[in-house]
């Protein structure tokens, strides 16, 4: 459901469109063979269109082809040719709602008209179009067309995820800017191809077309590829303690949902995610007869596991990932009253996404099954968290969890079918048998050092 604020902007944005759609209507009788062929470009562009961050921004030329309609063949054509071509896959195949379809409409049907009345406004002169010199109004009118397509959407991001304009800018910015940089150049020359040789040449732009959308699939490749590396680290930790692949997996996931919840900018989201997911990786440096230790560790061994953070960043730094995940690796058994290890770091010296980790890792471990006890209550873990706000978690993160989780069970719903089981594979009962033989016979051996 769309909240009142975005139905109302939505509505509004439909209806500036809908007048100038009413105004530029006697452009429907002029069709010709030029409409047919930047509506042909214009809907390439749109198929093509790159889905980025998970489905909440594409890259696409669409704009480029739009901004030249609009300056070769006036406001009317930019206004109409705005609506239909530019109709991306999703939209075509049903999987957006039909109130954005409209709405993504009525946004370029904006831009298209917006950027050939500018053009004008300020004596552009399509006669004068040349691929020597530059035009000043169509300069302007392609910031004009940018501006316009960032903040009407920015606008409805940011009414959609209740956040403010400002944040949604710093996060959005970068997934659009470039194709701000490629809009120009293309949208300048296909201008002046159309004015030199008229409407077939500009079928040769279908080649960059092409070629930018190989890039921007590589571009995505690679941030997958990042994402694979990530994994292949986890699963090398796997082999060497199965407990804890889930765990952080779920880690990474609870981290990112809280950190959302604390509208926190997507891409810092994401960077927890990974940083949740890694947290432990130092431990793969930790030989197995400490790190798999039934019994009461003694005093070296304890120092030896708590070099995992250390040991953790350093791995990281070493495979250059993770960027500054690193650091709230290197933290994430830091508390909040100072006593926490490798840095005694004391409150907010310790990264608030760190601080998010630490939460979450904390009820994961408790909501978990272990060899040597049984998982807890998602509110009994709760009461847990809550107790140690101010002492090893900050209370702010403590109060916006506990928030969060009046709303959702992580451990229920976060948790489960992602792949990343919380029951280990041998049935609890067994192992809880295993350990307590192991340690008895332990203990029969040995008195362990304090
Ligand atoms: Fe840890």
């Amino acid at each position: 459901m769309y909240p009142v604020k975005l139905r109302i902007y939505m509505g509004l944005v439909g209806l500036a469109s809908l007048v100038i759609l009413i105004v530029s209507r006697a452009f429907l009788t002029n069709l010709d063979v030029s409409v047919a062929i930047f509506a042909g470009a214009a809907l390439l562009s749109s198929l093509f269109a790159v889905e980025m961050m998970r489905g909440q921004g594409a890259v696409s030329l669409v704009l480029p082809v739009v901004l030249t309609v609009g300056i070769v063949m006036g406001p009317a054509a930019g206004a109409w040719m705005g609506t239909i071509p530019t109709m991306n896959q999703r939209e075509l195949t049903g999987k957006v709602k039909w109130p954005s379809v409209l709405f993504n409409r009525a946004q370029f049907a904006i831009v298209g008209w917006s950027s050939g009345e500018v053009f004008r406004a300020l004596g552009g002169d399509v006669g004068r179009l040349s691929l020597a010199g530059l035009s000043g109004p169509l300069i302007v009118a392609a910031l004009v067309a940018f501006g316009l397509n960032f903040f009407i959407n920015l606008i409805a991001v940011a009414l959609r995820q209740e956040r403010s304009l400002k944040e949604i800018t710093r996060v959005y910015y970068k997934w659009m800017l470039p194709s701000f940089f490629v809009m120009l150049p293309v949208g300048y020359l296909m201008a002046a191809v159309y004015r030199v040789s008229g409407p077939w040449p500009e079928l040769i732009f279908l080649v960059p077309l092409i070629a930018v959308r190989t890039w921007m699939v590589l571009v995505k490749r690679v941030h997958e590829m990042y994402n694979h590396t990530i994994r292949v680290l986890l699963v090398g930790l796997d082999a060497k303690d199965p407990y804890t692949f889930g765990h952080s997996m779920r880690v990474g996931q609870y981290g990112a949902v809280l950190a959302r919840y604390m509208k926190l900018p997507e891409d810092v989201v994401e960077q927890i995610r990974h940083a949740g997911m890694l947290h432990d990786i130092g431990k793969m440096a930790i030989p197995d007869e400490i790190l798999n230790k039934r019994g009461r560790l003694t005093i070296p061994e304890t120092f030896t596991i708590q070099r995992h953070p250390v040991l953790g960043s350093s791995m990281l730094t070493q495979v250059k990932i993770a960027g500054c995940a690193r650091d709230w690796v290197l933290h994430h058994h830091e508390r909040w009253d100072g006593t926490g290890y490798p840095d005694n770091m004391v409150g907010e010296e310790i990264p608030l996404e760190t601080r998010i980790v630490s939460v979450v890792d904390a009820y994961d471990a408790m909501t978990s099954d272990r060899p040597y006890r049984q998982a807890m209550s998602h509110e009994d873990a709760l009461k847990e968290i809550m107790e140690e706000s101010g002492t090893q978690f900050d209370p702010l993160v403590v109060e916006k969890f506990v928030e969060l989780c009046s709303e959702v069970n992580l451990a229920a719903e976060e948790g489960a079918g992602h792949g990343w089981d919380r029951t280990p594979n041998i049935p609890i009962e067994e192992l809880q048998a295993e350990y307590e033989r192991e340690l008895q016979e332990y203990l029969a051996k040995e008195t362990p050092q304090e």
